[in-house]
């Protein structure tokens, strides 16, 4: 069992290093440039730096395509600027975990080219072969319309190879023992240099039983438990949070019924229901794949996110809910990818309404789980839609006014900085809102403090309470005697929230509003009366264990 629990209460931020900082003015951010960063994310109230793929990679799927598991790649600095740098993340009590990608390598990886060159090689196990074109080859694509099979040929090995993702990225036939061994090998090493666990990348397809004779994937969810054990036994609390966008009949198999596999999933049930929300303010959704994610051993904990650097999938709505998303928040063509997602940014879907922003962040932070923020979100960073599939949500970050938006002194970096128009440098950036009291960065940075003094979202038990109104969200926790009272208006029009609460045992009939003064008494009738404007939000902490917000009225 973990010794310490400290990710059920973490404020989680991703970012990648080569769009972050630049220190030493090659274009491409560094670990000397994201280390003088560390005091703006801790200032931010950030507990966790999620790290994307910084290992040496031919850089076809953003790092995703390791070539090296225990090495940086120069660009970004080297093993001793890693070590510098998850030291300066201790020393501000920061936490570090890094991307975990093994379902598969680069094709330039050393294991994969001596395994197609020698068949004698003891690597060439390690990938899944067939002799001819297995008859599924083109079915089980990833990225449909840009991949165009699971299968190659590769001339040098003259068979075939899986690859779930791109060509470029041959499967590791994770049932071999030997891969498995150099699996928890590279998870031991990091742990040495100081990260308290990983992003697992693509968990389903690790443990899926891969090759000629596989008609449907099996997933052998006992590896789950393998790999947490050997983490575990190296350090009593580092974590795996798993990129699983899974049905939710199957996340107790993630989490294990004991909470003996893998401490944290992404919820992506609850995020694609949430932008439907956002999109419709149709609440109902939202509700269901809450009470259909609920269920979780006390140990385990959903990683909450709105925007990631991937495609917003919304691959498990009904073709009805994706075309009302679609519509809403990407009406072109050229935001939509792969015939289920949308590659944008969350602000510009938003169209910049401050409203709608601070609305579904002020969800995603009490939502039950921990937050997941991705650089950029907290200014309302753009997108750039010139950039080709998911690399248009992948520009650097907005530092300043100076060139390049302060993110480096090159003038030219290999990844633009997002110029001119409402989400450029020039009008969207860190320096600016920091002056700005009423800026968005600021507000966010108040709304993640309270977030984290607020730990019934993360421990407590939740209840979704019954409104007469489909457009407003009213959630409830409970724990050690406290209760919070989250309550949200998807509404584009202002209305009155009715609560009928009891009193507490002090008589004191207060909610307690915990982002400004304007508290709520109850009437003489026993009940609240909340005026909400559009888009509006509450926060409460309710005093006395027999207040009984189990209903609303609106
Ligand atoms: C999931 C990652 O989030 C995505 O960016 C990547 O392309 C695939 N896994 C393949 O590694």
């Amino acid at each position: 069992m973990l010794n310490d629990l400290w990710y059920k209460n973490a404020i989680i931020y991703c970012l990648s290093v080569g769009t972050f900082m630049d220190a030493n003015g090659d274009g491409v951010g560094d670990f000397q440039g994201l280390m003088r960063r560390l005091a703006y994310l801790q200032g931010l109230g950030v507990t966790t730096i999620w790290l994307m793929p910084f290992q040496p990679s031919p850089g076809r799927d953003n790092g995703y395509d390791v070539s090296d598991y225990y090495n940086v790649d120069p660009k970004y600095g080297t093993l001793g600027d890693f070590a510098e740098f998850t030291h300066a993340c201790d020393e501000r009590g920061m936490r570090v975990i890094i991307d975990l990608v093994v379902n598969h390598t680069s094709d330039q990886h050393p294991w994969f080219k001596e395994a197609r060159s020698d068949p004698a090689s003891k690597y060439r196990d390690w990938y899944v072969w067939s002799d001819s074109q297995p008859s599924n080859a083109k079915s089980g694509v990833v990225f449909p319309g840009v991949q165009k099979s699971t299968w190659s040929f590769d001339k040098r090995a003259k068979r075939w190879y899986f690859h779930r993702f791109y060509d470029f990225q041959p499967d590791l036939n994770t049932s071999n023992p030997y891969v498995q061994a150099e699996l928890l090998k590279i998870m031991g090493f990091w742990i040495q240099l100081g990260v308290s666990g990983f992003r697992m990348d693509a968990v389903p397809f690790v443990i899926a039983t891969k090759g000629t004779k596989v008609r449907r994937p099996v997933e052998q969810y006992d590896m789950l438990r393998t790999f947490r054990e050997f983490l575990q036994w190296r350090e009593g609390d580092a974590i795996i949070l798993a990129e699983a966008n899974v049905m939710p009949d199957t996340d107790l198999e993630y989490f294990g019924d004991e909470g003996e596999r893998l401490p944290m999933m992404f919820n992506f049930q609850l995020n694609q229901n949430t932008f439907y929300t956002l999109a419709t303010g149709d609440t109902n959704p939202l509700k269901k794949a809450l009470i259909a994610t609920k269920p979780r051993p006390p140990t385990a904990q959903w990683g909450v996110f709105l925007r990631n650097h991937d495609e917003l999938d919304l691959g498990r709505l009904t073709p009805d809910q994706r075309a009302a998303v679609f519509a809403e928040f990407a009406p072109e063509p050229d935001m939509q990818l792969y015939g289920r997602g949308i590659r944008r940014r969350l602000a510009p879907m938003l169209a910049g309404d401050r409203r709608r922003l601070e609305l579904a962040y002020s969800l995603m932070l009490t939502l039950p789980g921990t937050p997941v923020f991705r650089y950029g979100d907290e200014i309302g960073m753009g997108d750039d839609l010139r950039r080709h599939e998911r690399e248009s949500t992948r520009t650097p970050m907005q530092w300043s006014t100076e060139q390049q938006g302060g993110f480096t002194k090159h003038p030219k970096p290999p990844v633009r900085v997002i110029s001119g128009g409402a989400y450029g440098f020039e009008r969207v950036n860190v320096a600016s809102q920091r002056r700005d009291p009423n800026s968005f960065l600021n507000w966010m940075e108040r709304m993640i403090r309270m977030r984290r003094e607020v730990p019934e979202i993360s421990w407590g038990d939740f209840e979704v309470l019954r409104t007469s109104r489909n457009d407003v969200f009213a959630l409830r926790y409970d724990w050690r005697n406290n209760s919070v009272l989250c309550v949200h208006n998807f509404g584009d029009e202002a209305c009155t929230v009715r609560f009928r609460s009891g009193y507490n045992e002090t008589g004191d009939d207060r909610l307690i509003n915990l982002l400004s003064d304007d508290h709520s008494h109850a009437g003489d009738d026993g009940r609240h009366a909340v005026v909400l404007e559009p888009y509006g939000y509450r926060w409460y902490r309710v005093g006395g264990l027999d207040y009984l917000l189990r209903r609303t009225e609106v």
